[in-house]
């Protein structure tokens, strides 16, 4: 496995640590070396000591073990390059052959920064290194116009059975779930339609700011960073029809389904529809997004962004999709949840009051698990009606393992299993629905960008957005894991 920006910040906090516990749950090929390509010097024997590190800040300390850390560094192996330099390619096939045992089972990871990403199956190429897989990370393309350059060139030297667009959402647990809780339960699917759902809320949001990726983050902005890639995926895990088979073929043409239904939105929806904001410092203790490491000072580029989104077609017509996401927002938490419509006629009074019916919320980090919340009556006199929550978390199965997401993709694509990589169709089909956005906001540079203090859920104008005066969900600040849903 060879891992372009091993000397960056996804391939310590991420890649290394998912290949341990996949090396340690002997679930690596035995011949099995990673190199670690960068800009960075390194020596095999310093870059092993830089990882050791980071293997310890980012693992369980009852996952470790100081023989198999050491085991495990002894098959890395780091070059010093310069991978925007066609030349230098030559030096890292020198290398790659060294290490090779004869086979050509090469596994490329691009965990650089984007503007590499067209350069390097080039450069891979002409070195005639484009054998085994290639795994790309997000964003992939800047829009559509570059989606499609970046699938031609790739396609240009890899078949698409051999590029893993990878969108670490997919390896969650709770994510794989959903298809789950839809397709493996026959109670649900009755109701998963516009008959009976009112309307679908999506959030994602985090409690700190962009950390030290201010030069990524002012380029690329929360439209990009999240809702082109992640939240649209959650949205197509909602929405999809229940796919013939879950293989790559079935699976991946059914998320490409929801994606030609998006609807598109003329400029009057997106300026009446999306609404983009920025983090501001509070009182000198938190930093606005202005004052970050590499961030232009005029910036506008959205550290939030909510916005309503329609499907086209025969199960959601006409029911809105909000999807929600943040930095430096109160809580770090992912959660959908689904809205059932009213009964036709209340005939209780005392929930009157109570504008929420029927409710599943699918808790996708952290104290994973579901929620279904329905009506009882109090015990007692009179008629009290109270909304109880029936709640499933994941504790009961075990537990979710900590940052696993990393580690199943990674075993996926060495398997060369790709259901939960995205398609190219898939990935241009979403741009095509988010370009007109992006357009829109170059167009028209006075577009409002509304400031809100961090630790806070966003812009107040983000509530403008939802019809019939109803209000977004926030998840409890404070969650513990027998409080996975608290009261409005
Ligand atoms: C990444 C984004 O893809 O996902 C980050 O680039 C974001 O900005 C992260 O923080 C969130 O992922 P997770 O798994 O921590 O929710």
């Amino acid at each position: 496995m060879v891992i372009f920006g091993g000397s960056g910040d996804l391939t310590r906090r991420k890649l290394i640590p998912a290949l341990y516990k996949l090396y340690t749950g002997q679930r690596l090929p035995l011949t099995f070396n990673i190199l670690g390509v960068g800009r960075t010097r390194y020596e095999d024997d310093s870059y092993r000591l830089h990882l050791k590190k980071n293997i310890k800040e980012f693992i369980n300390e009852n996952e470790l073990n100081s023989n198999s850390v050491e085991r495990f560094l002894a098959t890395i192996h780091y070059i010093s390059i310069d991978q925007s330099q066609e030349k230098e390619y030559v030096l890292l096939r020198e290398k790659i052959e060294q290490l090779g045992n004869g086979t050509e089972n090469y596994l490329f990871y691009l965990a650089t920064p984007p503007s590499l990403y067209e350069d390097i199956p080039l450069f891979l190429k002409s070195a005639g290194l484009d054998k085994g897989r290639i795994v790309v990370e997000k964003p992939f393309g800047y829009d559509l116009k570059s989606a499609v350059r970046m699938n031609k060139i790739f396609k240009g030297v890899f078949s698409e059975e051999q590029i893993f667009r990878i969108d670490h959402f997919l390896g969650k647990e709770t994510v794989q779930n959903i298809l789950a809780l839809r397709f493996a339960n026959g109670i649900f699917e009755p109701l998963w339609n516009r008959n009976y759902i009112d309307r679908v809320e999506i959030t994602a949001v985090e409690n700190f700011g962009i950390e030290n990726r201010g030069g990524f983050y002012d380029s690329t902005g929360a439209l990009r960073d999240m809702v082109q890639n992640h939240l649209i995926q959650l949205l197509a895990l909602v929405a999809m029809e229940p796919p013939v088979a879950f293989n790559e073929k079935e699976f991946r043409d059914e998320v490409v389904k929801v994606y030609r239904s998006l609807k598109p939105m003329n400029n009057q929806e997106i300026a009446k529809s999306v609404i983009r904001g920025q983090y501001v410092g509070v009182d000198k203790t938190i930093k606005g997004y202005r004052e970050e490491n590499s961030v232009a000072a005029g910036s506008h580029t959205e550290t939030f962004l909510a916005m309503k989104i329609f499907l086209a077609n025969w199960r959601w017509e006409g029911v809105p999709f909000y999807i929600r996401t943040g930095k430096q927002m109160p809580t770090k938490v992912s959660e959908i949840i689904i809205h059932f419509k009213s009964t036709p006629h209340r005939l209780f009074s005392s929930r009157e009051e109570c504008p929420e019916q029927n409710q599943l919320i699918i808790r996708i980090q952290p104290n994973e698990g579901c929620v279904l919340k329905f009506d009882m009556k109090v015990p007692g006199g009179g008629f009290d009606v109270k909304q109880v929550p029936m709640e499933f978390t994941f504790d009961k199965l075990g537990g979710v393992p900590m940052d696993d997401a990393y580690s199943r993709l990674l075993e996926d694509c060495i398997s060369g299993e790709s259901t939960l990589f995205t398609r190219s169709d898939a990935v241009e089909e979403s741009w095509r629905f988010f370009d007109p956005v992006l357009k829109y906001w170059s167009d028209n540079t006075n577009f409002p960008l509304y400031g809100y203090p961090a630790g806070t859920w966003g812009p107040l104008e983000s509530e403008t957005i939802i019809d019939g005066g109803k209000k977004w969900t926030n998840p409890c600040k404070n969650l513990t894991n027998t409080d996975l849903y608290c009261e409005l």
